[in-house]
């Protein structure tokens, strides 16, 4: 048996919605798609159909896909050890989509609460299909690749939870196909806070981006906005998500970029201020996102190095997707064309 064929499988997806992924993408979600392609067989994808649910200029989703995948790199996806490529590329994503779309309840669809907040963001005239369809594509993306982990911060736990009870009914329905997979959720980086609203989650969709730190943002503007970051009134420097959600939320991504814990953090700033805090965690952001930056305009700088990897990446995802995509048509007695 390969080493492949030994080690278990992780997936995960993220859309290229915008120019540059942000702290709490890197924190929640792709920090840990790097450090598992050293202990698993890993599938990264860029779910550019995902992207087409918010009106995107094409000239513009056809960067941002690019960006996406250098921004990927540069973070250390490495293509010879994981299996990176572009959802598009591989047309299995939309045919077990629909399969799946056929053994999901509206009601259970309807339950989604992302899709609740979205549709309500926008209005019902402006709500497309393709968003209240989004979570079975994502439960495609996943099975189709019989993953055990799937690494996504807080805020995708229950579209795993759906990808676990249709892989689960598929399964008792037609027999066993599909590998029920695990959300791979970190405790405490899992929900990092905007920096200017620390009880609202980081996000790309905030309506100003005055506390989303970007990696692809220039080092002084992230500079500026850690130091700028919202705090409360008081002195001391304490981990307190309730009655300090600022400050927590600083201690957080410290101790994430830099490996010390909340408590020693604690200690060590004790009788310091705000502004030491803030000034330093300026430094350490910027000392980690800089290079990661400089490394993605070095990628996007080659594009047909990117197409090569896109390439190969795509093939080999194809080759394990068809499968699971013949075995699926074969359990529900669609007829083979021979
Ligand atoms: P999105 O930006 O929604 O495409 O998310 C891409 C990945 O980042 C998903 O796994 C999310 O769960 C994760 N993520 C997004 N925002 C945050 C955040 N503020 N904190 C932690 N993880 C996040
Ligand atoms: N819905 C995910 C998000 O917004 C993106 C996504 C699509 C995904 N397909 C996936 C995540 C498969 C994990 C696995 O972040």
């Amino acid at each position: 048996m390969s080493t492949e064929e030994s080690k278990e499988r992780v997936l995960s997806g993220i859309q290229p919605t915008h120019d540059s992924f942000h702290l709490g993408n890197h924190l929640g979600a792709l920090r840990q798609w790097v450090a598992l392609q050293d202990t698993h067989d890993a599938f990264y994808c860029v779910v550019d159909l995902h992207a087409l649910t918010i009106e995107t200029d094409p000239k513009l989703l056809h960067q941002r896909t690019l960006a996406s995948v250098a921004q990927l790199l540069a973070l250390g996806i490495n293509p010879t050890q994981s299996t990176l490529f572009i959802q598009s590329h591989v047309p299995a994503h939309n045919q077990l989509g629909w399969v799946l779309e056929c053994i999901t309840g509206f009601g259970e669809a309807n339950r989604m609460t992302q899709f609740k907040d979205k549709s309500q963001k926008s209005g019902a005239d402006r709500t497309v299909v393709g968003l209240f369809t989004y979570p079975i594509l994502q439960a495609a993306d996943i099975l189709l690749y019989q993953a055990n982990q799937v690494p996504v911060g807080e805020d995708q736990r229950q579209h795993i939870e759906l990808t676990r009870d249709l892989g689960q009914r598929f399964n008792s329905r037609f027999g066993e196909t599909f590998t029920i997979p695990d959300a791979h959720i970190i405790k405490g980086t899992a929900k990092i806070m905007d920096l200017q609203d620390p009880t609202s989650k980081m996000s790309k969709s905030a309506a100003t981006m005055a506390g989303v730190i970007e990696l692809m943002d220039a080092p002084e503007i992230n500079a500026k906005k850690v130091k700028s970051a919202m705090t409360d009134t008081e002195r001391e420097i304490k981990f307190d998500e309730k009655n300090k959600p600022g400050i927590s939320n600083l201690l957080t991504i410290y101790s994430a970029l830099t490996g010390q814990s909340i408590k020693q953090l604690e200690e060590n700033y004790s009788g310091k201020g705000y502004g030491d805090l803030k000034k330093e965690l300026a430094d350490v952001v910027v000392g980690v996102l800089e290079p990661i930056r400089n490394s993605a305009l070095d990628y996007l700088k080659d594009p047909a190095q990117l197409q090569s990897i896109l390439k190969d990446g795509g093939q080999r995802a194809g080759s394990v997707a068809a499968q699971t995509l013949r075995n699926v048509y074969s359990a529900m007695g669609l007829v083979a064309r021979g």
